[in-house]
């Protein structure tokens, strides 16, 4: 459960939260700033600013940017905490080898025989090696990754950067190193193209090496493997250095709280309705579940995995299909699991009528601005 603190509270009265507790303090309640509160506090510290309390409540369950990242906080410090799959992202330069790796992978590792091989896009997969998982989001590039995090969603915890060993360092390159660099992700170096004629991958090492890209040969704890994502040679050996990556950085969720997410792509489809391709982040997302995700709301109806199959249920790190929603949310919406459609039903048809109101705004505003430019 999310509790509400005197910060939290202050937050909302706009307040400083000193004066929450005092107020507490003089009606009786001891706390401090961070203690969480019980709902009889929270209406009589509400009551003598004169609001009612279960509207201000209402709320601040729909700041979803703000009961996500609590959930993300709260599943640090439980106990339930296993590990989970990496998410990796691929980048780097036109035509070095980011959609014939993908392909390959999804191709040799994720092909379910028993459901036929058909295999769907639902913007991310997830490939098996030796009993363990490893989670690709399905849409490389620069764009992809950047809109995300302009949105404020991190959802990769690993770049493969591939550079092609007949190429080299070209200015994409540069731009994959400085977008993971940014956002602190770790660079998993791809030498792809070694079966190609003039392929020279200590060029390439050395070239890297400007950027500061080392390898553990040259004293440095970057990890590069020379693959070819043509003839497969190499690429389990990535996959290895993948989960080797993972394993230092210790991902690990809990999926024992109310799942949260994010939503990597979505389109309204013809007989299904508003259908969105997401990534479980930390609980575990049940079909029937009440949620708000981004603007929208819903219930799960029904859940997809990666090989077109129907689930009941999405841990950490699995991507799913979902359907159920009221509305197309927009990729790098927050998705989080209420306890009641009720709530999640409201929750959702506020935040869809502050986004309008906003957009109205905006839009008055840079009428405004033209206005001011043409006089
Ligand atoms: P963009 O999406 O345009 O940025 O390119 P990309 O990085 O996805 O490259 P893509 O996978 O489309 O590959 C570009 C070309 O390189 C294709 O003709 C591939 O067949 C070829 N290619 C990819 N990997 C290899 C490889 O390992 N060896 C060889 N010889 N060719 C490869
Ligand atoms: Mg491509």
């Amino acid at each position: 459960e999310v509790g509400m603190n005197a910060q939290d509270l202050g937050k909302i009265l706009h307040r400083e939260p000193a004066e929450i507790v005092k107020k507490l303090f003089m009606l009786g309640v001891m706390t401090n700033q961070n203690q969480s509160l019980d709902k009889d506090a929270i209406e009589l510290v509400a009551a003598e600013y004169g609001i009612n309390a279960e509207e201000k409540v209402h709320e601040d369950m729909s700041d979803i940017d703000n009961l996500y990242n609590k959930r993300m906080e709260a599943s640090k410090e439980s106990k339930h905490q296993i590990k989970r799959p990496p998410v990796v992202t691929i980048m780097g330069h036109v035509d070095h080898g980011k959609t014939t790796l993908l392909d390959r992978l999804r191709h040799t590792h994720v092909t379910d025989h028993e459901a036929g091989g058909i295999t769907q896009k639902i913007g991310a997969y997830q490939v098996r090696i030796d009993n363990h998982l490893i989670t690709f989001l399905d849409t490389p590039g620069h764009a992809a990754f950047s809109n995300m995090r302009e949105r404020g969603a991190e959802i990769t915890d690993i770049v493969v950067l591939v550079v092609a060993a007949d190429d080299g360092v070209m200015p994409q390159t540069i731009e994959a190193i400085d977008h993971a660099k940014s956002a602190k992700v770790p660079i998993i170096v791809a030498i792809n193209k070694m079966d190609a004629p003039g392929a020279n991958p200590q060029h390439v090492t050395e070239q890297l090496m400007k950027y500061n890209l080392i390898p553990e040969d040259y004293g440095g704890d970057t990890i590069f493997v020379n693959i070819s994502a043509k003839t497969g040679e190499n690429v389990d050996e990535l996959l290895q250095m993948i989960l080797l990556q993972a394993d230092v950085m210790e991902l690990k969720a809990d999926p024992k709280q109310k799942a949260i997410g994010t939503v990597i792509e979505a389109r309204l489809s013809r007989g299904r309705g508003p259908v969105a391709d997401l990534l479980v982040q930390q609980g575990t997302l049940h079909t029937g579940d009440p949620i708000v995700v981004g603007n929208r709301f819903g219930r799960v109806r029904v859940m997809t995995n990666d090989r077109g199959r129907q689930v009941e249920k999405a841990t950490p790190s699995m991507p799913v299909e979902i359907t159920g929603l009221n509305d197309v949310p927009e990729s790098a919406d927050k998705i989080v699991v209420f306890d009641d459609e009720k709530t999640a039903r409201s929750v959702g048809e506020q935040r869809a009528q502050q986004a309008l109101q906003q957009s109205r705004e905006n839009v008055t505003h840079v009428t405004l601005d033209n206005l001011f430019d043409t006089m």
